[in-house]
């Protein structure tokens, strides 16, 4: 795998896979193909080897820009999408664009191109939540909001095109991913942020439900292992093994901010609101992957990257994010 087209290279986990290639193989080429949506962000591969990246402006709803720029390539990793669960809330239309007629895109691209392999980046929350246990890739889908219904529909269609046409689709499903990058809409940077500014971390409903947080460069060995040792056709879930309530981690990123516990503001729930995710990554791991960071170390790290790189978020705080802050947080 020489030349590889990475969609979504300048969001958060897109661009720590772009890193990771090029620091993990000499040969490899990226080409980034990005829209830089108010997700995407340059600065998230600034430094990075210019030599074997190209960066690529792009909408993956265009199905010719799509085409055009998956040429040549030996494969697609598709991190492109909408992800906000809250967004697709207030507006879904961009989910449905994105996250369903993008995939289309690229399937299509790849049948007419003869592309070697095809990875689309799902997330667990397809399956929905469960009370006990942990889903695995032969349960059904149930997805239960706007974002994780046009995930799932993505899937569906991109699977069609490997039954159908021998599309080599391989599909992961990530648990929630936390680290360097991550726009400050999402749970873990926006409290984290908020405690450094002694703002209110606005905390859903009780408190109780249920993530599994998984590292960033976690998610990426996940995702490159399912690439290179992957069979096209299946589907390889992403843990982190990690299950925290949103309260416990709101109380570690007060400690590790060094504030206190006034800053909690619970606010009324977010409509349909899972309870709980949890996925079985044995079938990853029995290709060889596993998780390499410890949940204190990372959730430590994580937190002091923020403190020590507001150069990157202050900037980002400001304009549509404050506009969609008021819209999400005011009056609840
Ligand atoms: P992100 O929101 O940080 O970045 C998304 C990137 O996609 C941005 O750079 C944006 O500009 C780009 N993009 C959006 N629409 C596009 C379009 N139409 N054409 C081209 N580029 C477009 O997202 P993330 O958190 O890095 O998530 C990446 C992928 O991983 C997504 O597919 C998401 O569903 C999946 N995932 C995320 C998590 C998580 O916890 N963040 C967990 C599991 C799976
Ligand atoms: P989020 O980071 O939006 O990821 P996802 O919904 O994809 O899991 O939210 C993670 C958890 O944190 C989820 O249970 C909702 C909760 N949450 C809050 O309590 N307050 C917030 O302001 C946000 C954004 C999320």
């Amino acid at each position: 795998m020489k030349r590889i087209m990475v969609t979504g290279g300048a969001g958060f986990i897109g661009s720590a896979f772009v890193r990771y290639q090029l620091r993990t193989y000499p040969d490899v080429h990226i080409v980034n193909f990005d829209k830089l949506t108010y997700a995407g962000n340059l600065n998230n591969v600034k430094g990075v080897d210019e030599t074997r990246h190209t960066f690529v402006r792009g909408d993956i709803a265009d199905a010719e820009a799509v085409m055009s720029a998956m040429k040549d390539c030996d494969a697609v990793v598709n991190f492109a999408a909408e992800t906000h669960v809250d967004r697709s809330i207030m507006a879904a239309a961009d989910f449905i664009d994105t996250d369903v007629r993008g995939v289309h895109n690229i399937v299509e691209a790849a049948k007419a191109l003869g592309t070697k392999r095809v990875l689309l980046v799902s997330t667990d929350e397809v399956y929905g939540s469960i009370a006990k246990g942990s889903f695995k890739e032969t349960d059904p889908m149930g997805p239960r909001n706007p974002y994780s219904a046009s995930k799932a529909g993505g899937e569906l269609l991109a699977m069609a095109y490997f039954h159908t046409h021998n599309v080599p689709v391989i599909i992961t499903r990530g648990s929630n991913t936390y680290g360097p990058y991550q726009y400050p809409e999402k749970v873990l940077p926006l409290f984290v942020t908020n405690a450094i500014d002694n703002q209110p971390l606005p905390l859903y409903g009780d408190g109780k439900n249920v993530r599994d947080w998984l590292y960033v460069d976690d998610h990426c060995t996940g995702i490159d292992c399912a690439l290179r040792h992957g069979e096209p056709g299946q589907i390889y879930n992403v843990a982190g093994e990690n299950e925290r309530e949103n309260i416990v981690l709101t109380r570690r990123i007060l400690e590790l901010t060094g504030r206190g516990k006034e800053l909690i503001k619970p606010i009324t729930d977010r409509p349909g609101h899972d309870r709980r995710y949890s996925i079985d990554a044995s079938k990853l791991k029995a290709l060889g992957w596993r998780a390499a960071m410890e949940w204190d170390t990372g959730i430590a790290s994580t937190v002091r990257w923020y403190k020590e790189n507001e150069w990157w978020w202050r900037p980002i705080k400001t304009g549509e994010f404050l506009e969609y802050y008021k819209r999400q947080y005011d009056n609840r």
